[in-house]
């Protein structure tokens, strides 16, 4: 069953959702075997995949390749394309032909937007526009240089007000679902009852509709450090990087290629 905005929104109150970040065909698919019904292709592909040291460098032009790729690796899974810094900031117009560019080019079947309540017009704009649009609220990787770091957001009640009100903006406009990052479990499970949207966490704790977690993370690919909120369901730097170790000694040794590896 391809998966819709609509049959992800209607799972919210009736089964948790997961949800995982993908770069290509390769890891869509893997993703999409597992029966996961939503893809997101984050922004943290700068991070993850390109060697970048935060996401803002990542370009439209390289969202759209990556997105593309993920599309033509997917079956089922609903595609929710990241749109990158300076995408949407700009102007309505700039963001509506991006949005449009993911769903026209890439075949995404949705896209994510960072902000609160200061994005809601955008959001209604791009909803009236056929376009269905995950927010993204609490730790916003784009507003890095201006949040100082990546800390936990809403700890004091002031900020926890601010981000209730920009849930509600946003539901408001139209999002079919909201991720909320980095931010007190409490606070996660407060603004996911407040809300008929799914909230999908990345470190805000189990009281959320659904989870999402990066590909690299999941998966132990990196080796590198990883924030407190990610678990390791396998750890496949060790494993990749002995099989390399392996297949190096073996073409030294003469080992490989073996008589069944040869005409
Ligand atoms: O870019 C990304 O992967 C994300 C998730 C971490 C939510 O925005």
């Amino acid at each position: 069953m391809k998966w819709t905005a609509s049959k992800l929104k209607a799972l919210k109150g009736d089964k948790k959702i997961s949800m995982v970040t993908a770069y290509d065909a390769l890891t869509a698919a893997l993703v999409d075997d597992a029966g996961i019904p939503a893809i997101l292709v984050g922004d943290s592909l700068g991070m993850t995949v390109l060697g970048y040291e935060t996401t803002l460098p990542v370009s439209m032009d390289e969202m759209v390749h990556h997105t593309a790729a993920v599309a033509r690796g997917t079956r089922n899974a609903l595609i929710i394309a990241d749109m990158p810094f300076m995408s949407y900031q700009p102007s309505k117009a700039m963001a509506l032909e991006n949005a449009g560019r993911f769903l026209k080019e890439a075949h995404a079947d949705a896209v994510k937007i960072e902000g609160g309540a200061i994005r809601a017009e955008l959001i209604e704009s791009l909803v009236k526009n056929g376009i269905p649009v995950l927010g993204h609220i609490g730790l916003t990787p784009q507003s890095i240089k201006e949040m100082g770091g990546y800390k936990v957001q809403g700890k004091t009640s002031e900020q926890a007000r601010e981000l209730m009100d920009d849930a509600m903006a946003i539901e408001q406009a139209g999002a079919f679902a909201l991720v909320l990052e980095c931010v007190p479990a409490p606070l996660g499970e407060m603004i996911s009852k407040a809300l008929t949207i799914p909230t999908i966490g990345i470190g805000a704790g189990g009281g959320c509709d659904g989870q999402v977690l990066v590909f690299t993370d999941l998966l132990g690919i990196s080796g590198k450090p990883v924030p407190k909120f990610v678990k390791h369901y396998a750890h496949l730097h060790a494993q990749i990087v002995e099989a390399l170790n392996t297949y190096k000694s073996e073409v030294e040794s003469g080992a490989f290629p073996a008589d069944e590896h040869t005409y």
